[in-house]
């Protein structure tokens, strides 16, 4: 890539017969993705794309164009403030994708030192799970769910399991009461599906708030606690925002990982006879969906600080360059068929923004998908593979539902599946740094509403 200034004005639309900017939502981006991946192929490495209604975007789909904008800090910034169409208006602060790709003050969107600072305090507390102890909440919170649907014969995977799973198995490891829990959650899928994303952005804004004064005033031996302890000396607005984007990567990608690692194991005669036998593929399963289904489809945005020219095409200073690591990893250039065990897809993205936390969230992703092999072994889908249907927007891979059907079973000894309680799970109402919605927040938590609101 070789900086070219200057360069020609970007003409207002594209011109007559240009595929320009296919959709990477609604129904049939969701229903067929790859199709819109092949067809950007066509245009080249990277192509331009809409987000959502009047947002656009390039989409990098080639495997090496993508390593290289993540790998290339200097020209590629993380940081949104840098989005031109939203600070001048053409994006509006309510469109559905905004609030995944607004400026929060953490890792996720900051660059260089400031980067490194929130980041640090990331991966150490990160490093403080011992395995041993996340592998026992998992299997804990996977009795406690598959007790709860063992005796019908059928449930939702998807609704049933792996979207509640995750929430239980973060409530523990970030020492989160049980009934933030269920706010966080609502907060965050709302956010994900764009849904009312205003008012989900407020339930995750007010419910982290008094977790966090919750933790200042007891802390525990958490992940929220020891990122707090952490020399990085993070502000209660910077654990709010951290806490944000901890909660949003841990459950939203975490339960599409399971789920999708479910549909394949239980839809693809390959992974039938070993299943059937008792051996269980589980990790070649995970192999497999992170190169084709990676749970974060289209994330990694990027934006040029300088204008710059990469395989003729023009990329702006402040347009959206987001990476496809869904694209990417199924770049036919790659000629590789062999997944399993093959970790150089790019689902955990790649260069300094990767994921800190692959190595639990493959763990909770393989015991809670063995978990409910294990328990419900007879387990089938309960409607061919292709009526299962995708969930639309343009950055996750994740399923509307997982129907599925067994032989009932019982439900393991009273207890076994119930999670120890979390300190503070007890209703002992906390005052809460942000008032309720209809009151008037005040100082710092003001502004961190009043972004969210898109104020
Ligand atoms: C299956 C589950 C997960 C997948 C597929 C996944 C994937 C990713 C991807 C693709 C990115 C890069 C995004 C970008 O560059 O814009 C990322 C970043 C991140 N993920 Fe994960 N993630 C998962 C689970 C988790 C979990 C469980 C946590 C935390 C407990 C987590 C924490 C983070 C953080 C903090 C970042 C930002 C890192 C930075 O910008 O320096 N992720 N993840």
């Amino acid at each position: 890539m070789t900086s070219v200034p200057p360069v020609p004005p970007v003409p207002p639309v594209p011109p007559p017969g240009c595929p320009a900017h296919e959709s990477l939502y609604g129904p049939e981006f969701a229903a067929d993705p790859a199709a819109v991946y092949r067809r950007l192929r066509d245009i080249g490495p990277i192509a331009p794309v809409e987000l959502a209604p009047g947002v656009r975007a390039s989409l990098v789909v080639g495997y090496d164009a993508a390593l290289h904008v993540l790998r290339s800090t200097e020209t590629f910034s993380k940081d949104p403030r840098r989005w031109k169409d939203l600070a001048d208006g053409t994006v509006p602060m309510d469109s559905p994708v905004v609030p995944m790709m607004m400026y929060r003050p953490n890792a996720l969107w900051t660059d260089g030192a400031e980067h490194r600072r929130l980041r640090g305090a990331i991966t150490d507390a990160l490093a403080r799970v011992d395995p041993a102890t996340l592998r026992g909440h998992v299997e804990a919170s996977a009795d406690t769910l598959i007790d709860r649907i063992a005796p019908a014969g059928r449930a939702d995977l998807l609704g049933e399991y792996a979207q509640v799973l995750p929430l239980l198995v973060f409530n523990r490891l970030f020492g989160c009461p049980a009934d933030y829990g269920e706010r966080l959650v609502q907060g965050m899928s709302g956010i994900f599906d764009g849904v009312d994303a205003e008012k989900a952005n407020e339930l995750l804004a007010t419910t982290l708030l008094d977790l966090v004064t919750l933790k200042r005033r007891r802390p525990g031996p958490d992940v929220t606690s020891w990122l707090m302890d952490h020399p990085a000396g993070l502000t209660d607005e910077e654990m709010v925002h951290t806490l944000v984007l901890l909660m949003g990567a841990g459950t939203e990608p975490q339960q599409n990982l399971i789920a999708n690692s479910l549909r394949l194991l239980l839809s693809d005669d390959r992974f039938a006879g070993s299943l059937a036998g008792g051996s269980l593929p589980v990790e070649d399963a995970l192999d497999e969906v992170l190169w084709t289904d990676p749970p974060m489809a289209n994330y990694a945005v990027h934006y040029p600080v300088h204008d710059v020219v990469h395989d003729g095409v023009v990329l702006r200073a402040g347009h959206p360059l987001v990476v496809s690591l869904a694209a990417a990893n199924t770049d036919p250039s790659l000629r590789t068929d062999q997944r399993a065990g093959n970790r150089a897809h790019l689902a955990w993205s790649a260069g300094p923004h990767n994921c800190p936390a692959q190595s639990p969230a493959r763990l909770i992703a393989a015991v809670a998908v063995e978990k409910l092999l294990d328990r419900l072994p007879d387990v089938e889908l309960a409607v061919p593979v292709k009526a299962l249907a995708w969930r639309p927007g343009p950055f996750h891979r994740g399923l509307v539902a997982l129907p599925v059907t067994f032989p009932p079973a019982t439900a393991t000894p009273s207890g076994v599946g119930d999670p120890p309680p979390v300190e503070g799970d007890a209703p002992t109402p906390q005052p809460s740094v942000v008032p309720e919605t209809s009151g008037v927040p005040r100082g710092w938590a003001a502004r961190l509403l009043a972004w969210w609101r898109g104020e």
